[in-house]
């Protein structure tokens, strides 16, 4: 059945802030079981699509499809109920608590209440580290580990689909490397669909199933991953080669 194959169906998106329009008809479809990435440069309107997305922002014009269901004004804690979860940028850790404190007050959501348990032992077979440092104040984890943290207390929160605002932002290459394996192993083992942001085209590429390229709120390039890696646009504007 159409509709069925995806996940997320984005069309004709318009949005933006007070006056100001950052988006202009953004269309994009996200595979079921898929890492689809959305690629650009600072300021190109990849955190007002994932927003909007999650309808922490209202889009104007447009419509949001999830799981089939229209869900373009749906408030962001339904949709969270519904299994879309948005990783935001800069972690948004609380200092104060612990690794375990985090991991455990996101699972109070409908979703994941009866499931703590078997939701922590899977975090913690992710991310051992956690682990180790479930004592650990969040403000007192290193840069890679609040990284870890930010995707853990997503998966608390027992999605179906994850959306990621530039997980790699700010991390060592070897860390970058640890958290792209690990949004891969969400697909492969655990099935998870993935809407990935991010500025650093190459490590997108190398694990997405699929991609789109956005400049001034637009759509401007899409196609597999192959496709895009053999695009003279994408190697010389994006993989500087
Ligand atoms: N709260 C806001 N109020 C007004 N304008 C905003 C707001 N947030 C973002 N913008 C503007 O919207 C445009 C797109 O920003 P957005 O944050 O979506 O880009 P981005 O692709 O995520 O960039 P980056 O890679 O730097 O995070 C920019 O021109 C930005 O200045
Ligand atoms: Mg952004």
């Amino acid at each position: 059945m159409a509709g069925q194959e995806y996940m997320l169906v984005v069309e004709d998106l318009e949005s933006g802030y007070g006056e100001t329009q950052v988006l202009f008809g953004v269309n994009l479809k996200v595979r079921k079981g898929e890492i689809t990435a959305l690629l650009g440069s600072n300021g190109a309107g990849k955190s007002t699509t994932l927003w909007s997305i999650m309808g922490v922002i209202d889009p104007w014009k447009g419509r949001i499809l999830f799981k089939g269901e229209d869900v373009t004004h749906v408030p962001p804690h339904k949709k969270t109920t519904m299994g879309l979860v948005l990783v935001p940028e800069g972690r948004r850790l609380w200092p104060n608590l612990t690794v375990e404190e985090h991991l455990t007050l996101a699972a109070k959501t409908p979703r994941s209440r009866n499931k703590v348990e078997e939701l922590l032992d899977l975090v913690y077979s992710l991310f051992p580290r956690l682990k180790e440092r479930r004592k650990q104040k969040a403000g007192t984890l290193s840069g890679g580990e609040q990284q870890m943290l930010a995707i853990a207390r997503g998966l608390m929160l027992n999605p179906e689909m994850l959306m990621f605002d530039e997980p790699s932002l700010g991390l060592a290459p070897k860390l970058v490397q640890d958290i792209a394996s690990t949004i891969a192993k969400l697909r492969d083992e655990l099935g998870l669909t993935v809407l990935l942001v991010e500025q650093n085209v190459h490590m997108s590429l190398q694990i997405a199933n699929y991609g789109y390229i956005m400049e001034n709120g637009r759509i401007v390039l899409e196609g597999t991953v192959e496709e895009l890696e053999e695009n003279p646009r994408v190697r010389e504007a994006y993989l500087g080669i």
